[in-house]
């Protein structure tokens, strides 16, 4: 499959970007600073030529910055919009096991991401959120499906 992975220059992405190029699949990494694919989830520059023949995104982008809900949720809209518009079938997204918990503006915003992401990827029948916890050693990933609501 040709599998884009936004983000995929970061912590997480990288190892993803390797994991399933080992597994056969074709993989792009998606990223301001990518050498190929640059894309910006703020302003949704450069989606649609990076998603052109892609059959799954994997969201690995992340930003812990004041702007943060402009990647990871605004983003996230722009991203699923350009990912219809492309025909790709299926979006992974990453969050955090138990960020609705946390009263902290970075938490505050993964939960909104998730809300979004759970509204919209379920209306489309595509979507699966990944939780993790802390990506210290991705060897010991644990991947916690969250249902929809
Ligand atoms: N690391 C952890 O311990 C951990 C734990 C739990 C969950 N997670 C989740 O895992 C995901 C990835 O986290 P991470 O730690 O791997 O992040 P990271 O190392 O900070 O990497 C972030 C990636 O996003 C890209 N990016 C940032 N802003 C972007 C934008 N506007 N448009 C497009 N790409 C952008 C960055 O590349 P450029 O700078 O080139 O754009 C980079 O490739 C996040 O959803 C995070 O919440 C991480």
């Amino acid at each position: 499959m040709q599998i884009a992975i936004v983000g995929g220059t970061g912590t997480l992405g990288r190892y993803v970007a390797e994991r399933l190029s080992q597994c056969g699949h074709e993989v792009r990494a998606l990223s301001r600073h990518s050498s190929e694919y640059q894309v910006d989830l703020k302003t949704g520059e450069g989606l649609a030529e990076a998603l052109r023949g892609c059959d799954v995104v994997v969201d690995a982008s992340n930003d812990a910055s004041k702007s943060a809900s402009q990647t990871l949720v605004s983003g996230t809209e722009r991203l699923l919009a350009a990912e219809q518009a492309a025909g790709v079938q299926h979006h992974v997204g990453v969050s955090i096991v138990g960020c609705e918990l946390v009263p902290m503006g970075y938490f505050q915003t993964k939960a909104e991401q998730e809300r979004v992401l759970t509204v919209i990827s379920f209306t489309l029948n595509a979507g699966r959120i990944i939780a993790l916890d802390v990506v210290r050693n991705p060897d010991k990933l644990r991947n916690v499906p969250v249902p929809p609501p």
